[in-house]
Parts: C-alpha cells; sequence; structure tokens
C-alpha cells in the first residue's frame, strides 16, 4: 500500500472534447508511437483501429505529466489492451518493436512517399505499390496518367512537405485578406486549423472567409479565386462546392442552402517578400522572379522565411537581395491553402468544424451523438429528441448547447 501511494494515478474523462489538450506534450516518445501506428493504420484503410490508436496517444497527451510505469494507467479511458502492450514495451525495454518494425517496412515507407504527393490518397497508394511502384521515379517510369492536382503534388513535392511556419501563414493570410475585401469589402477572413490552436508550424494554412450579412458571402469563393490567380499567387486550385446532403457528418439542411458552402483547395506561391506590409498588391500573372526580388532598402532588417530556415536579409547590403542568395534559389515556396466560405448563418459551426484537431472534432460529434442525442457538423446543430435544430453564433454557445465545458482552440490539440 505504501508503494501504491506513491504512484501518482492519473484520471482523464474520456471524451478528447472534454480535456484541455494543450501543445505541451509530457508523453511524446508515447504518443509518436501510437501515432505512427494510427497513421499506419489509416494508410492501411484501417479505420477502427486509427481511431482507436488515435484516441491513446490523445490521452496520453492529455496527462499532466511523464508516464513512468504502467500502473499509472489503471483506470484511464480508452486503452485497449493493443495501445497498452505498446505503451509496456516502451516503458520497460525502450522501444516498442511493432512499431520499429512498421517504421522500417517497405510498405509503410512507400505509403508515406506516395501519399505524400498532394492528390494521392491510401487507395491510389495501395495500387500502385500491389504494381511495385515505391518511389517517386518509379511512378514517374510507370507511365501512369496522373490527374492535375497530381501532377501538382509531383511538381511542388518537397515544398508541399516542408511544414509550413507561422510566419508563411500570416504572410499567407495578409495576401488571402487584401484579395477578399478587394472583392467583398464588408467580408472577413478567420485563419483557421493548427495555426488558429496555436500550432507553430502546419501542413497547410486554413481560411475561413464570411459576410456579415447573410447571403453576402455568394459568389464570394469565385471571386476571390480569381482575384488570386489573376495575381499569379496560385498554382493550382480546385474549387467544389459543398457536398453537404450527400456527406454523413450532418443531417440534412433545406436545399436552397446548398450550394452556399464552398470549399477551396489550392497551392499558393508564397514569394519570400510577401506579407511584410509593403501594401504591394503582389505579382502579375508571369515574370515572378524579376518582379518580386523586391527592394532591399524599404525596411532595416528582417527575416526571410524560405524552406523553413529563416534568413536574414539586412538592408543596406551590396548589390541587394540576389547576391545574398545561394545560386538557384528560388525567390518564392509552394503551400497548400484552404479556403472555406461559409454564410454568416453557420459561421459559428464552421469556425468549430474547422479548427480541429481532426480527432478533437470526431469526439465532439461522437459525444454530440452519442450522450446527448444530437448531430453536430460544420453547419449545423440539430437536437434529435426535440426535431430542431439549435442556432448558435459563437462556439461557446455550441460547447453550451452539447453540455460541454468551453475548450478555447489552444487546448482543442488532442
Ligand atoms: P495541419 O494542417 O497538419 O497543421 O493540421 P490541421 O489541424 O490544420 O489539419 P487540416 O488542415 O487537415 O484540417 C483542419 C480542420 O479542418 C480539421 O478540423 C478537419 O477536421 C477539418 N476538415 C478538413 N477537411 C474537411 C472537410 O472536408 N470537411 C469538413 N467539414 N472539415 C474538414
Ligand atoms: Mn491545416
Ligand atoms: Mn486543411
Amino acid at each position: 500500500r505504501t508503494d501504491d501511494a506513491e504512484v501518482v494515478v492519473f484520471c482523464v474523462p474520456s471524451y478528447a472534447c472534454q480535456r484541455r489538450t494543450t501543445l505541451e506534450n509530457h508523453n511524446t516518445i508515447l504518443t509518436d508511437a501510437l501515432s505512427l501506428l494510427a497513421e499506419n493504420a489509416e494508410l492501411s484503410d484501417q479505420e477502427g483501429r486509427s481511431v482507436a490508436f488515435r484516441r491513446a496517444a490523445a490521452v496520453m497527451k492529455a496527462l499532466p505529466g511523464a508516464v513512468t510505469g504502467v500502473t499509472q494507467l489503471r483506470g484511464l479511458p480508452c486503452l485497449g489492451e493493443h495501445s497498452l502492450r505498446v505503451i509496456k514495451d516502451i516503458l520497460e525495454t525502450g522501444a516498442s518493436a511493432e512499431v520499429e518494425s512498421t517504421k522500417q517496412s517497405e510498405r509503410y515507407k512507400a505509403l508515406k512517399v506516395l501519399t505524400g504527393i498532394f492528390g494521392v490518397g491510401p487507395k491510389t497508394a495501395e495500387r500502385w505499390i500491389r504494381e511495385g511502384i515505391h518511389t517517386l521515379q518509379q511512378l514517374q517510369d510507370s507511365g501512369h496518367t496522373l490527374n492535375r492536382a497530381q501532377q501538382a503534388g509531383l511538381q511542388h513535392y518537397d515544398d508541399l512537405n516542408q511544414p509550413v511556419a507561422k510566419a508563411e501563414a500570416d504572410a499567407i493570410a495578409e495576401v488571402v485578406e487584401r484579395a477578399v475585401v478587394s472583392v467583398s469589402p464588408g467580408a472577413q477572413v478567420t485563419l483557421t486549423g493548427g495555426f488558429r490552436r496555436g500550432k507553430p508550424t502546419g501542413h497547410d494554412v486554413d481560411f475561413l472567409i464570411t459576410h456579415p450579412e447573410e447571403g453576402g458571402e455568394d459568389g464570394l469563393m469565385s471571386k476571390v479565386v480569381s482575384r488570386l490567380e489573376s495575381q499569379g499567387f496560385l498554382l493550382y486550385q480546385k474549387t467544389t462546392r459543398n457536398s453537404y446532403l450527400e456527406s454523413k457528418d450532418g443531417p440534412a439542411r433545406p436545399a436552397s442552402n446548398m450550394d452556399r458552402f464552398e470549399r477551396c483547395f489550392s497551392i499558393f506561391k508564397l514569394h519570400e517578400d510577401e506579407g511584410r506590409g509593403t501594401g504591394h498588391p503582389g505579382t502579375p500573372t508571369g515574370n515572378t522572379a524579376a518582379a518580386n526580388s523586391g527592394s532591399p532598402g524599404d525596411s532595416d532588417s528582417r527575416s526571410q522565411i524560405h524552406g523553413g530556415e529563416q534568413r536574414l536579409l539586412v538592408s543596406g547590403e551590396d548589390g541587394g537581395p540576389e547576391e545574398t542568395k545561394p545560386a538557384g534559389h528560388r525567390p518564392w515556396r509552394a503551400v497548400r491553402v484552404d479556403l472555406v466560405v461559409s454564410p454568416i448563418s453557420q459561421f459559428a459551426f464552421a469556425l468549430l468544424g474547422w479548427t480541429g484537431s481532426k480527432l478533437f472534432e470526431r469526439e465532439l460529434r461522437r459525444w454530440a451523438g452519442h450522450e446527448k442525442t444530437m448531430s453536430l457538423s460544420s453547419h449545423a446543430l440539430y437536437d434529435n429528441k426535440q426535431s430542431r435544430y439549435l442556432r448558435a453564433t459563437s462556439e461557446q454557445e455550441i460547447f453550451a448547447h452539447l453540455g460541454l465545458e468551453f475548450i478555447p482552440p489552444s487546448e482543442r490539440n488532442a
């Protein structure tokens, strides 16, 4: 009993949306291992397994201190037999044989390389691997016809697999804001996704666009995209209409609203001198390098972000920026950007739905369905008992409808 008294026993509620999960993680070795198994399951089309590992990883992320022994895990939710075995192996031997062998496996490595191409999902990657394609070179040699997204993905492979820094997200935010306001002065742009949760880096940059007047958002996406395109900011874009009625994540709503929720997957051309507040509207189409080398004398000293590295460009240096750059240096990089337009009546739901994390969202919907008999989507919250939609104009109201304590974005990093 005296031994037991010294063991720190953790206590964690079972839904991730009931917990505060900051970016501070005291168990990265365990969560990295569980996340890798989750990723491998996801890439292998084993959704159930993947979610089980993700839930286990999220529980470990939420702990207030480092786990040192399995006895501390007694009573914790979401830890299945498999996850517990992995945790136990790591705590007792320093590594999990399953995790290590997965990481080394040709299949996992090939799935990572191929799904690392924008536009390639697990199913396509799987098909290629069965044909013996494991590398980008083998893919190129295979003569497979790639769709437009995949071609762009291959073309910008290195850039798109380089994490996006917060400073780059802010630079893109300025460009997007300028474009949005120029086509619709009252419209509002909000940074969502991981950056809204305070993450220092991301795989893309997510924006939610709305207009304070209901219907004012109509036609906004195509205008914004045209504007950005004419300014030479888009290397690729695909705009899709909302497929809400076909989706499984919520109740149907009146068809009249159906085409109001639009989404644009894009690849942005981010110039390294963009977003410094110089007010210039970006590069006109074509001739980007010459037009965008920037004038070096207009600010004292500034950092340039490229390829994930901060480079300092000091004004007054002889010869201007060209000579401070290594040979063959490109003055821009490709960045994935997601744009979503929502009518103001659905804005709170869209904001909550696009802020993530993915697991936090999944858990919110599970909580709504299993504990409250409600259906939550990025559009609405429907109460199945009262047979009516519950209105909300803020995230706080949605949490309140769900009977949950409000969790701010920075604590949704499950
Ligand atoms: P990184 O980009 O890797 O930093 O993480 P992230 O959390 O920003 O992930 P991501 O950009 O993939 O997604 C951001 C949020 O948008 C997450 O909460 C997703 O659940 C949500 N999301 C992504 N795709 C869709 C979609 O097709 N429909 C809806 N409703 N939500 C989506
Ligand atoms: Mn994102
Ligand atoms: Mn995204």
